[in-house]
């Protein structure tokens, strides 16, 4: 039976980078079952939705969404980032957001879990005599036991499937002495259950060195969803570039489809000019290929896109090279 997936090309080059990633899923002999959704800022600015409750609902029965980049200079910052992308991630308990970094050229070879529904992006604060010389403004981190618990037992879980066996926590305990506390203990006490995979920690500025001078280091990383946000911007920068980062947003229990996305944005400088890169569209497919069961067509399409990421001639060349291989 054809898997049900959500299409979200969404703004700027969003749309261009999807068409080749289903290209290259087509070629792979996946068959897909696609509904297509027209949200993002370009949206927003035509009729003012959002993301509505029947949509959100809708996406429940499906069985993943793919999602290219949401958000136009023209919205103000917040909107399509908390209305659409964010209420995604919380409403359908996105908690683990998988960002893998390989490239054989920089000899790299890691993987970020990033806490994905908590931390500053839970949007706790507000402000107080907003406007006036007398403004406070807080933003806190949300940081549970169960949130913290279930992200850091997924990242122990993928260590301990690795070659490696190697897990780091990146924080910053020196500092965050309350939500850094509630981690470390939480990352200790969950390790006692898996003895076989080794553990480091690193506070999050020293990681930034790291990720530069010594990404070798690193097997899988677990952090929370700032911090990975940051680390996952310079992780595609040491690993072939922003153009190859490509993310999962998942649910493990499987309750809610997972969300596949590039890291990157939506780029709208180079949007509709065929020059973006669609590799980290592609390989966010083979990670949805492989959520969905389909791992040896996964396979392929990582290996392809790794190889051939950086054929010259823009976006669809790109794509027909990386089709052409895993035909
Ligand atoms: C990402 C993006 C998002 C984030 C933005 C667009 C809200 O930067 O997926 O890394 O901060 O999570
Ligand atoms: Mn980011």
């Amino acid at each position: 039976m054809a898997h049900k997936v959500g299409i979200l090309g969404g703004d700027g080059i969003g749309p261009e980078v999807i068409a080749e990633g289903l290209k290259v899923i087509k070629a792979a002999g996946v068959e897909l079952d696609t509904v297509d959704y027209d949200l993002g800022g370009a949206r927003y600015l035509r009729d003012g939705t959002v993301l509505d409750d029947a949509t959100l609902e809708e996406w429940r029965g499906l069985d993943a969404i793919y999602l290219g980049a949401v958000g136009t200079p023209e919205v103000p910052p917040g909107v399509i980032e908390r209305g659409l992308l964010l209420k995604m991630r919380f409403a359908l308990d996105l908690y683990v957001n998988q960002r893998p970094f390989v490239s054989e050229a920089d000899d790299v070879n890691f993987t970020v879990i990033r806490e994905n529904t908590e931390g500053t992006y839970a949007g706790e604060g507000g402000f107080l005599r907003h406007g006036t010389p007398q403004e406070i403004a807080t933003q806190g981190s949300v940081n549970t036991r169960m949130g913290v618990e279930r992200c850091v037992r997924y990242a122990y879980d993928l260590a301990s499937k690795s070659d490696r066996k190697h897990l780091t926590l990146v924080h910053k305990t020196n500092v965050l002495t309350f939500s850094g506390d509630l981690w470390e203990r939480t990352f200790n006490e969950v390790g006692e259950e898996y003895p076989q995979v080794d553990t480091a920690y690193n506070h999050i500025d020293a990681a930034c060195i790291y990720f530069v001078e010594d990404p070798q280091r690193y097997d899988v990383i677990v952090t929370d969803n700032l911090f990975g946000d940051i680390l996952t911007d310079l992780g595609g920068a040491v690993s072939g570039g922003i153009g190859f980062a490509a993310s999962a947003n998942l649910d493990p229990s499987r309750n809610s489809p997972s969300m596949f996305e590039p890291v990157h944005g939506s780029a709208p400088d180079i949007a509709g000019k065929g020059l973006a890169n669609p590799t980290a569209a592609i390989i966010s497919g083979a990670l949805m290929l492989d959520h969905l069961g389909e791992t040896a067509a996964a396979e392929r399409v990582m290996t392809a896109a790794l190889e051939l990421g950086n054929t010259e001639g823009g976006t669809a060349a790109v794509g027909d090279a990386i089709a052409n291989a895993v035909a």
